[in-house]
């Protein structure tokens, strides 16, 4: 067990008997917010796991008694306000949040059948969903003596994929909206963080790309990110992004076009 003293910000491993937070992690029914789900919960912390598939879910919550679940659809966002105050009454221990849950559809803009409908659902589900319960949540967080917001993005965020505009558009948003929601709370108690992934291995990626890690090898990054205090958390191969930003942008744009 870490138990190396906090840094300002940093997630120490749950103590028995401390004060610890509560995380909700959404999409938390399957790959990454699976893996980071039960791994918070092996760590001590309490999880609200949310999803849609209620099974998934409720096989989820039999693996670890620190786990409760929450069925939710996130692209219903006008719902999300009050059901955010009806989670913080119900559990006021919460203290941190991974917008994880994400979809991304494969296609190109001029596909046939392709509309506003199902853009819109992904952008919702993706960047709207996370803004708007980080909103709801807030005033909740900040009466925190430590809290946390952490927003699951990706590679394509940063160059994005040929048949994928829309998502790579919602990854990018998710980092800016990082990136601006940490100015917006310097000096509070919320800290957020942004966690980059690589490719990893779930249904998300089923049948495509090579060399991909595994859900709980990405979440054990993340979690360690944290506990580092890290503000950015480059996930395995992303860490390459950075440097390939700055001195091979082509290459990179070339390697992330194929997605
Ligand atoms: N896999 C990768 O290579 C990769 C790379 C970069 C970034 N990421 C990001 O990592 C995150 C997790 O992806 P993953 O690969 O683990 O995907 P996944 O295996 O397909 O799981 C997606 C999760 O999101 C949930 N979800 C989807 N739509 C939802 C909605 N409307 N309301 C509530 N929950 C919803 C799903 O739950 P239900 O089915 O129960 O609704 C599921 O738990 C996503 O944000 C993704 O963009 C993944």
């Amino acid at each position: 067990m870490n138990t190396k003293p906090l840094q300002h910000g940093a997630l120490r491993v749950a103590t028995q008997g401390a004060a610890q937070p509560r995380w909700l992690v959404t999409g938390a029914s399957a790959g990454i917010g699976e893996a980071l789900a039960l791994q918070l919960a092996q760590a001590g912390y309490a999880v609200l796991a949310l999803g849609r598939d209620a099974r998934r879910l409720q096989a989820l919550r039999e693996r670890s008694p620190q786990i409760d679940t929450v069925v939710c659809d996130l692209a219903d966002v006008a719902a999300l306000p009050a059901l955010a105050a009806q989670w913080v009454q119900q559990y006021p221990d919460l203290g941190g949040v991974v917008h994880n849950a994400g979809i991304q559809d494969n296609l190109r803009l001029d596909d046939t059948g392709y509309g506003a409908r199902q853009i819109c659902q992904e952008v919702d589900i993706n960047l709207v969903a996370p803004m708007v319960l980080t909103q709801a949540l807030l005033p909740h967080l900040q009466s925190r003596q430590a809290a946390w917001v952490v927003n699951i993005t990706s590679g394509l965020g940063f160059a994005p994929k040929r048949t994928s505009a829309v998502y790579s558009a919602t990854k990018a948003g998710l980092h800016l909206f990082s990136e601006g929601l940490r100015v917006q709370l310097q000096g509070s108690s919320v800290r957020v963080v942004e966690a980059v992934m690589p490719l990893v291995d779930t249904a998300m990626t089923a049948g495509r790309g090579s060399g991909k890690i595994s859900p709980a090898q990405a979440a054990s990054e993340v979690l360690a990110g944290l506990r580092r205090g890290r503000n950015v958390v480059w996930v395995g191969k992303a860490r390459a992004v950075p440097w390939l930003q700055r001195f091979a942008p082509a290459l990179l744009a070339r390697v992330l076009q194929r997605g």
